[in-house]
C-alpha cells in the first residue's frame, strides 16, 4: 500500500497473515474531472472483518473515492480489484450486486414510511401473485434489527420517528441483511450528538463482527479511533498516510486532522485579517 504507513501492506508481512488477503484493493487509482484532480495515484485495501477509517478535510477527495468503490465512477486511471479480480463496475447497482453497499448521509429512506417498508425498499419480498409479503417483511425487519442489536418497538412506526442514530443502524442493518461484504458509510455519525454517534459506533463494530468490510469516512479522529481498524487519510486527492491502528497513536491522527502545518498558517492569516481587514483577498 502506497502511503506513508506500511506495516501492513503485504509487503509488511505480519499484518497479512493475521488478517488475510484485502477483500478490496485500488492500485494507482486517480479520477479527473476536466482539469479537477480529485484523486491522484490512490492505493488502498479493506479486508473483511475490519473497519477502515478514510479520514480527510473538506475537498481531500474521499466521496470521490467512495463514489469509484461504489461503482458512481469509473476510476480515470489505476487498478480496481475486488476478492483479487479486476473489476469495472458499470454502475452502482453492478457493485451492489458483487456485494459493495453505499449507505449515504440522506439514508434514502422515506420518512413517513414504516420502518419495515423502509427496510425492503427496492427489493419488496413477495408472496402468491406478486403480492407484498407484509407479514415476512414485518418478521424479517423486527429480526435482522435484533440481530443487530436494535430493539425496535414497533415495525409499523415511521422512519421519520426514530432519532438520528437508529435511522442510520437501521440502514446498516438492512445493508448487511441483504448480504453486503463491503459496507461503505458516508460520514455517518457527522449530524449526531455524542451518544446517538456511540450508537451507530457500535452497529459499525456489529457489522465487522460479521465479516464485513467497513469503510467508515469521517471527519472526527474521536469517532474514528475507537472502531477502527486501519486508517486511511487523504489530502488533496492523495493518501498522506495508511495505519494500522497499533501504529498510530490517537493524538498523532488528531494532530494530523487538525491539520498540523495549515493549521498554524491560517492561525496566522486569521490574526493578519483581525488586525488589518483590508488585506483579506
Ligand atoms: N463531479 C465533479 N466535477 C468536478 N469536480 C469534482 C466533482 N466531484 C468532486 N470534485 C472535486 O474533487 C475534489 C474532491 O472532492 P470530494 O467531494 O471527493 O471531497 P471530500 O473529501 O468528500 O470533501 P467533503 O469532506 O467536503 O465532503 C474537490 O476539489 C471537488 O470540487
Ligand atoms: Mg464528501
Amino acid at each position: 500500500m502506497s502511503g506513508n504507513g506500511g506495516a501492513a501492506t503485504a509487503e509488511g508481512g505480519a499484518a497479512v497473515t493475521v488478517n488475510g488477503a484485502p477483500l478490496l484493493e485500488i492500485k494507482g487509482v486517480s479520477k479527473f474531472f476536466g482539469s479537477v484532480i480529485a484523486l491522484k495515484d490512490v492505493s488502498a485495501f479493506v479486508r473483511a472483518g475490519e473497519v477502515t477509517c478514510l479520514l480527510g478535510d473538506n475537498g481531500a477527495g474521499k466521496s470521490t473515492l467512495i463514489k469509484v468503490l461504489a461503482g458512481v465512477h469509473r476510476p480515470s486511471e489505476g487498478e480496481y480489484l475486488f476478492d483479487g479480480s479486476p473489476m469495472d463496475f458499470s454502475s452502482p447497482r453492478d457493485a451492489l450486486d458483487h456485494g459493495i453497499a453505499t449507505v449515504y448521509q440522506d439514508l434514502a429512506m422515506i420518512p413517513l414510511m414504516a420502518v419495515w417498508r423502509n427496510f425492503f425498499l427496492g427489493a419488496e419480498p413477495t408472496k402468491g401473485a406478486g403480492r407484498f409479503d407484509i407479514d415476512f417483511a414485518k418478521k424479517t425487519t423486527v429480526e435482522e434489527l435484533a440481530k443487530m442489536g436494535i430493539d425496535i418497538r414497533d415495525p409499523d412506526q415511521p422512519v421519520g420517528t426514530l432519532s438520528g442514530g437508529e435511522r442510520q443502524s437501521v440502514a446498516i442493518a438492512r445493508a448487511v441483511y441483504f448480504g453486503a461484504k463491503v459496507l461503505i458509510l458516508d460520514e455517518p455519525t457527522a449530524a449526531l450528538g455524542v451518544k446517538q454517534a456511540g450508537v451507530v459506533l457500535k452497529y459499525i463494530l456489529q457489522a465487522r463482527n460479521r465479516g464485513i468490510g467497513v469503510i467508515f469516512i469521517t471527519h472526527n479522529p474521536h469517532h474514528a479511533y475507537p472502531v477502527g481498524d486501519h486508517f486511511v487519510i487523504l489530502r488533496r486527492g492523495q493518501v498522506y498516510g495508511d495505519y494500522a491502528k497499533d501504529e498510530l497513536p490517537l493524538e498523532q491522527l488528531v494532530r494530523m486532522m487538525a491539520g498540523g502545518a495549515d493549521l498554524d498558517t491560517l492561525h496566522h492569516e486569521l490574526e493578519q485579517a483581525s488586525r488589518d481587514p483590508d488585506s483579506v483577498s
